[in-house]
This record gives structure tokens, C-alpha cells and sequence, in this order.
């Protein structure tokens, strides 16, 4: 039914305009209600019929209906018992807002006749709303130096409550700082004021929250609450404050550049620019500012350049920090240096001989000090040298040392010494010095020169140039400079017989030898003498060598014919039966060559024959024998010349010449002749001419007593007068070898080496031949037994190697 009522409320309108248009107003007063808001809906606002007095039906019956001024249904007419209640809860602050009273106007219409009654129901507020705050917070900000009692308009709450309910008051904490005064604003509304107690500091307290209460005064008073949030401005009061008075630091020397020292540190208790502070350092002198640099804003104090401990071993740095404000302190910043091993060792020689003689006992070379700058064990030294060498350190007073040898040098095997010394300290890393001294082992002459050879053998060819160089004899002396100068010198011979001064000569510079005169190996085949090498040292030394000289043979001797003598006055004349056989031995030409080897192999050759074929020469000895048996038709004499060449290069040769008489009659030896070609075999051998040399030697005494022997008696029987075999006193020519060696035989009794090659050249047959040269044994008589003689021993004794005692026993009976 309700909501059939509430239908189309504009009709009714129109129909209402209609009405009032034509019709009056059943009453012109207003007619007045009220009604508490917030009130449930149904709630009692008038009863109309008793307001109007009339029954309940005629309410119903004339159509009586209650419409509000907006249009709102905000009443009901409760046909049954003419009540008029709410039809909604009514909202004062909705329906009215801030105005105050809230009225609620609205008709009372009935029909039958049309009446139309005004009324306005007037809604009395309640306490439902609380005092709100625009803002939960509020900041004010408010200088630190602020006096007290100084005012501050805060914002004021708002309540939708009106008149009592509306706000009555606002209160804050109790707190030191802040009380709050109400102020009537022109508006007649009221508003909170703080006051200013007591000063704020910034420093103590920067920041205050207070709670500001507003309280409405329904009943119960409802409240609303916000913060006032009091930032306290900082005015620069505080000067910057070090976090320490003095700030103990250590840093190591040789720290790398921008390496952190120290941070200093200031707090200002003010804020923002005062509280800005700037660190610099004060009062800073040269050395502070080369070093360090400080960082502005930081305080962090950096390494510009190196410390060296060495130089400073602390720094004091003043530093001041100032504030935005202009407000400073200062505070101290003590460096101590930490000592790094940086600086190596030094060493610092006093004094220093670098020359020792060898051969010196223990001598000091050098007094050396080690020194280094650093401190503690980093400046702790310890010195060595090489180990392997003949010289140590000894320690001495104060870091001093001492570098002497330890025993004796010897400049031979090593003349010069590098030591090295090296100063360490005990520092981490080790630092060491090296120095280097250099000892030279001065000479001392204690080396004798020594040659080269114990002797020396040189060659020379005899007929040499005078003056010639034949050799050299060389010494070397260990010893250096003039002790190692060597002069050579020919030593005085012991051979007291040797001319050694005109022999030879040597360059006492180089040991060159000369032989100054022309050699003869005839005369001289080799002497020794000895030859000296003195030094300059002081004393000198000397030693010496032997030198052999050897002097080779050179073909200058032409053979020389012993026999038959050429130069003779009456020459000999070699005899020959006609009845001798073919190979009949004529005659032998001996001959002897003053040279040697091959020099004095001699051939024999028939150079010329009166009779050509009837003689022949054996090459090798020389023998002439008969090539056929003679007849009654050669002629008697013959005239036979000999070739005699030696086997140099070039040959030299002589000749010599026969003379043969053929005679009858001549009786034969009884010995018996070999058969006749006695030419021997090109090998024979040598023991059989060795076997033959010992007979004859042996032979040779009773030999020649057997001759004088003879020699007697032939002249005792013979007187008859052949030819004459003439030996010249003194012929003998020089330069065969005399091998007496001292010529002590007596004059009478010459002895000549014959020499024969050997045809094989092996060996040389050396046999003595006695001559007579001063036998006056007068006459014919004994030269012509002599001759037979001489006959005799070549024909038979020396080609037969026979005993010739037997012959000349023969030939004397
Ligand atoms: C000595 O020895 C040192 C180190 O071995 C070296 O440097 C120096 O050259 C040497 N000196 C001579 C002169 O040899």
C-alpha cells in the first residue's frame, strides 16, 4: 500500500499546483514538529488526527497523504492510527549540511474538501560525528633560536556536528616545549594556537611529534585527533668536533703514492651547511705539504710523496675542520714511519792495496766497513766472499772487516783474482751489495827459465856458410815481466880442447845459434857443449840445456889412392909370371875416401890399358887380375890406369896408374889360389869380414914383429936391388881421421884407417895398415923385399882372409 503511495509523486504534484492555484490553505500557520536524527525508521513525528481533530476514518476517507517539500518520502501517514512517522533514518548532516536548524518542510493534504496544512519537522541533531582533522599530520617548522612564547596558528579540525556537537576544544600532550590556546576566529569558529615554552634545540631534539586532540562537545564528546610534527631548524651553534683529539698513526716508508694515512673525522652537531664541514691542514709547513694531502671533504689524509724513514721518522700534521658556518677545530695527527728495508747495504771501502807478491804469507789487501742506513734487522749486515778462493774475511771492530789472503800465492797458477764481496742485511726481502776487487798477484822471480828440450840434436852440413843459422834452443820462464826475460848464453865447455867460441855463436835474445865458421865432418862429425837461459829477475835464475851438433858428411873428398902412391919417384911396378893363370891376381888398387857413407863407397873402374882385355878391375875391390892367360907374344910391360869414383853427389874420382911386368919364371906361391873369380857375391856377409877384422887385428902385433923379423933378414941376405917403394915422410894427408884421438903413437908407427866399402853397403871394413915412412932402412934392398912384401899381402892374405902368418913364414924361408 506504502509503495502505491509513493507512486508517481510528480502527478500529485501537478494536481497540488492545480489545487493551490484555486483553492486556500486550510491553515496558514505552520504547524511544528521535530524529530531526533538518526532515529529508526518508523519513528514517531505527530498523530494527525489528534493534531487536526478529527477521527482516524475521516483521515482515511478524505485521502490524507503527507508529501515533503523535496519530493522525498521522507514521512508515512500510518493510515490506522493517523500517525505520521519516519519513513527513513533521517540524516541531519545529509539533509542539511552545515545549516543549522535543519528544518524538513512539508504538506498535510486532505480531499473532500481539500485542505492543505504546512508544517516543518525540524531534525534535531545528534552527536554522531567526531572532529576530523584535514591532514593526519601537520609539519611546522621552527627555527632553534625561536623565543619562548612565540605563537604558531595551527589548522583547525572540522566536526559535521553542529552547535554543541560542533568542536568545543582542542588539547596537546603535556609536554615541556608547547601548550595549546583557543582563538576565536572572525568566523566565530574556533582555532588551536601553540605557544612556545621553552627554546628548542635542534642539536638536542630536531624533531617533536605532538598529538593535537580536537573535542566536540556532544555528549559523550567525541574527539578527533592529528600530529603536529615540529621540525626544529638548525642555526649554526656547534663549532665541528674532532672524534679524537689526536689521531696516532703508523705508516711504512716507501708506501705507494695515495696510499691512506689517516682519516680524521669532525661531526658538527648542527645541520645541513653548518653541519658541512671542510678539513685542511693548519699551520702546515713545507714538508707536511709536500707529503701528505688531505682530503677536503673526507678527511681522509693521503700520501703525495714517499716517506722515507730514513729522513723523518714522524710527521705531526695539524688539521682544522671548519664548518659551513665559518665555526673550527683542529685536532693533531701524529705519523710515525715505519722503517722498510729500502736501502741495500753500503760498503765503505778505508783502505786497499790491489797488488800482493806472490809467495807472501798472510797480508792484509783491504780494511772495508758494511754500513747500512735502515734500522733494526733491516739494518743488520752480514759480509761474505766466494768461498773458493785463498783469501777470507776477518771481522773486525764495529762492522769493520778485514780481507786478507790465507796463505801464500802463487802468481803462476793464477795471477789475478776477482773477489767479490757481498754485504747482506737481515732485512726482509734481503738487500745485498756486491763489490768487486780485483787482486793482482805480483811477480816474484821464483821460476827458473826451463827449455824446451832437455837437449837439443842439430843438424848441420858440414862446408856450411859462416855465420849460418843451424838451430834454435828455446827456454820459457813462468814468471812474467823481467823475470821472464831470458838471455841465452853459451855455457864454458868442459872439452877443454873444443874452441867452442869459434864454433858457434848464440843470440842471447832469441837462443838463435851460428855456426861462425865453415864445418868440416872430416874433421869434426859432432860436439856438444851447453847452452844457458838466465832471467832478469834479481836474484836471476838460470838453467840449461846440452846441444848436440852433428855434422853431416858432404861429398868433398875425392877418393884417395893408398896404393900403388902416385906421386912416388920411382913407382911401383907389380910383376906377373907369364905362367900365371886367367884371374891371376895382378895387383890391388886400394884407396880411401875422407868422407863417409855413400860418399866413401868407392868403384873401380879400367879407365886405360896398353893392352886392352888383358887386364880387368873388380869394381868393388879394386883387385886387378888377368882376364886370359898371357903368351909369349904380350909385351912385357904394361901400362893399366884406374878409375877410383866415389858414390857422392856429385862423384868425385881419382886415378891411378899400373905399371905391369910380365916376367918368366916367376915361381908360384904355394899357397893355394881360390879358384879364380873371387869376386864375391854382392851379399856376403858381414861376419865373415867381422870374423876376418878380429884375426887381423889380433894378427896385427905378431904381424909386425913377424915384418921386422923379415925385414932383418932380408937384409942380411939379399942384397940384389929391385925397385924402389918409396913412402914420403909426412905424406899422409890430413884429412884422414886420426884415430889415436890424442896422437900419442909415436911418429915412427902412423897407423891409417883404411877404409873399403862394402859393396852391399852395410858396414864398413876398417882395418890398420903399418907404413914405414922413417924406417931409413937403406936401399933398395929393403924396399925391394917390401914391395914383395906388399905384393904378397894383397894378392893372398887380404882377398883369402887367409892367416898370412903362414905366408910370410913361407915367403921368409
Ligand atoms: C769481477 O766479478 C764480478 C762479479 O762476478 C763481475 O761483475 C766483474 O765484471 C768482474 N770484474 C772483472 C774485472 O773481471
Amino acid at each position: 500500500m506504502e509503495t502505491r503511495r509513493l507512486c508517481f509523486p510528480r502527478q500529485r504534484q501537478v494536481l497540488l499546483l492545480f489545487l493551490f492555484g484555486g483553492v486556500s490553505l486550510a491553515a496558514n500557520r505552520f504547524r511544528h514538529y521535530s524529530v531526533t536524527e538518526e532515529t529508526e525508521r518508523g519513528s514517531f513525528v505527530v498523530n494527525l488526527a489528534k493534531e487536526l481533530g478529527i477521527g482516524v476514518e475521516e483521515l482515511a476517507t478524505r485521502r490524507t497523504r503527507v508529501v515533503s517539500d523535496d519530493n522525498k518520502q521522507h514521512l508515512l501517514l500510518d493510515s490506522h492510527t493517523g500517525n505520521v512517522l519516519t519513513n527513513e533514518k533521517l540524516d541531519r548532516e545529509k539533509l542539511c549540511g552545515s545549516i543549522e536548524p535543519c528544518m524538513l518542510y512539508f504538506q498535510i493534504l486532505m480531499d473532500n474538501p481539500f485542505q492543505i496544512y504546512r508544517a516543518e519537522l525540524k531534525i534535531r541533531d545528534i552527536n554522531d560525528h567526531s572532529p576530523v582533522f584535514r591532514e593526519k599530520e601537520m609539519v611546522l617548522k621552527i627555527l632553534e633560536n625561536t623565543a619562548e612564547g612565540a605563537t604558531f596558528r595551527l589548522e583547525r579540525a572540522q566536526d559535521s556536528d553542529r552547535g554543541l556537537n560542533g568542536i568545543q576544544n582542542y588539547t596537546i600532550e603535556p609536554n615541556s616545549f608547547f601548550h595549546i590556546t583557543i582563538s576565536d576566529s572572525d568566523e566565530g569558529t574556533i582555532y588551536p594556537e601553540l605557544v612556545l615554552d621553552k627554546a628548542l634545540d635542534w642539536e638536542k631534539q630536531p624533531e617533536l611529534n605532538l598529538t593535537l586532540t580536537a573535542l566536540d562537545g556532544g555528549s559523550p564528546p567525541r574527539s578527533g585527533i592529528t600530529t603536529i610534527r615540529i621540525l626544529v631548524l638548525d642555526v649554526n651553534d656547534n663549532a665541528p668536533k674532532f672524534s679524537q683529539l689526536i689521531y696516532e698513526t703508523q705508516a711504512p716508508e716507501n708506501s705507494p703514492l695515495g696510499s691512506l694515512v689517516v682519516k680524521v673525522s669532525a661531526e658538527d652537531a648542527d645541520s645541513g651547511v653548518n653541519a658541512e664541514v671542510t678539513y685542511s691542514f693548519f699551520d702546515a709547513d713545507e714538508d707536511i705539504q709536500t707529503i701528505f694531502q688531505i682530503n677536503p671533504f673526507s678527511g681522509e689524509i693521503i700520501l703525495k710523496a714517499l716517506l722515507d724513514y730514513e729522513l723523518v721518522k714522524s710527521h705531526k700534521i695539524n688539521v682544522q675542520a671548519i664548518d659551513g658556518g665559518g665555526l673550527s677545530a683542529r685536532c693533531m695527527v701524529l705519523v710515525q714511519v715505519l722503517d722498510t728495508n729500502d736501502n741495500p747495504p753500503e760498503l765503505i771501502i778505508s783502505s786497499l792495496s790491489n797488488y800482493i807478491d806472490e809467495n807472501s804469507p798472510e797480508t792484509v789487501l783491504a780494511v772495508f766497513r758494511a754500513k747500512d742506513r735502515d734500522s733494526g734487522e733491516n739494518g743488520k749486515t752480514v759480509c761474505y766472499i766466494q768461498d773458493n778462493l785463498p783469501f777470507r774475511l776477518k771481522p773486525s771492530v764495529e762492522n769493520f772487516y778485514i780481507l786478507m789472503t790465507e796463505e801464500a800465492l802463487d802468481r803462476e797458477s793464477r795471477a789475478e783474482y776477482n773477489i767479490t764481496i757481498t754485504v747482506t742485511d737481515l732485512g726482509t726481502p734481503r738487500l745485498k751489495t756486491e763489490h768487486s776487487i780485483i787482486i793482482l798477484v805480483s811477480d816474484v822471480n821464483d821460476n827458473a827459465p826451463a827449455f824446451t828440450q832437455v837437449s837439443y840434436t842439430l843438424l848441420v852440413r858440414e862446408n856450411n856458410q859462416p855465420a849460418m843459422h843451424i838451430g834454435s834452443v828455446s827456454a820459457t820462464d813462468r814468471d812474467s815481466g823481467t823475470n821472464a826475460q831470458i838471455t841465452y848464453s853459451l855455457l864454458t865447455n868442459q872439452d877443454q880442447h873444443l874452441p867452442l867460441a869459434s864454433l858457434v855463436s848464440i843470440n842471447a835474445n832469441n837462443g838463435q845459434l851460428f855456426a861462425l865458421r865453415a864445418l868440416d865432418f872430416e874433421a869434426l862429425q859432432a860436439f856438444e857443449f851447453h847452452v844457458g837461459a838466465t832471467d832478469q829477475g834479481s836474484p836471476a835464475l838460470s838453467s840449461q840445456a846440452l846441444v848436440r851438433v852433428v855434422v853431416l858428411d858432404d861429398n868433398d873428398n875425392s877418393p884417395f889412392v893408398l896404393y900403388p902412391m902416385q906421386n912416388a919417384s920411382a913407382p911401383c911396378t907389380e910383376l906377373v909370371p907369364r905362367a900365371a893363370e886367367q884371374g891371376y891376381l895382378v895387383t890391388k888398387v886400394v884407396a880411401v875416401d875422407g868422407d863417409s857413407g855413400q860418399n866413401a863407397w868407392l868403384s873401380y873402374q879400367l879407365l886405360k890399358a896398353t893392352e886392352p882385355g888383358l887386364f880387368g878391375v873388380w869394381a868393388h875391390n879394386g883387385e886387378v887380375r888377368t882376364s886370359r892367360l898371357l903368351s909369349e907374344r904380350d909385351a912385357a910391360r904394361h901400362r893399366l890406369v884406374v878409375l877410383v869414383k866415389d858414390n857422392g853427389e856429385p862423384p868425385l874420382s881419382a886415378s891411378v896408374t899400373l905399371h905391369v911386368l910380365l916376367v918368366d919364371g916367376f915361381s908360384q906361391p904355394y899357397l893355394p889360389l881360390p879358384e879364380v873369380a873371387p869376386e864375391r857375391a854382392q851379399g856376403d856377409s858381414l861376419t865373415v869380414y867381422l870374423v876376418i877384422a878380429l884375426a887381423s887385428v889380433s894378427s896385427l902385433f905378431l904381424f909386425s914383429v913377424l915384418v921386422f923379423v923379415a925385414v932383418r933378414v932380408c937384409r942380411r941376405r939379399r942384397a940384389a936391388s929391385l925397385e924402389v917403394c918409396s913412402v914420403p915422410e909426412g905424406h899422409f894427408p890430413g884429412h884422414l881421421v886420426d884415430v889415436s884421438g890424442t896422437g900419442t903413437l909415436s911418429q915412427s908407427y902412423q897407423y891409417k884407417v883404411c877404409l873399403t866399402g862394402d859393396s852391399s853397403g852395410t858396414s864398413e871394413f876398417k882395418f890398420l895398415k903399418p907404413i914405414y915412412p922413417n924406417i931409413h932402412s937403406n936401399g933398395p934392398d929393403f924396399q925391394q923385399h917390401f914391395c914383395l912384401y906388399c905384393d904378397v899381402l894383397l894378392k893372398f892374405i887380404i882377398p883369402n882372409k887367409f892367416s898370412f902368418l903362414s905366408v910370410i913364414m913361407q915367403y921368409n924361408n
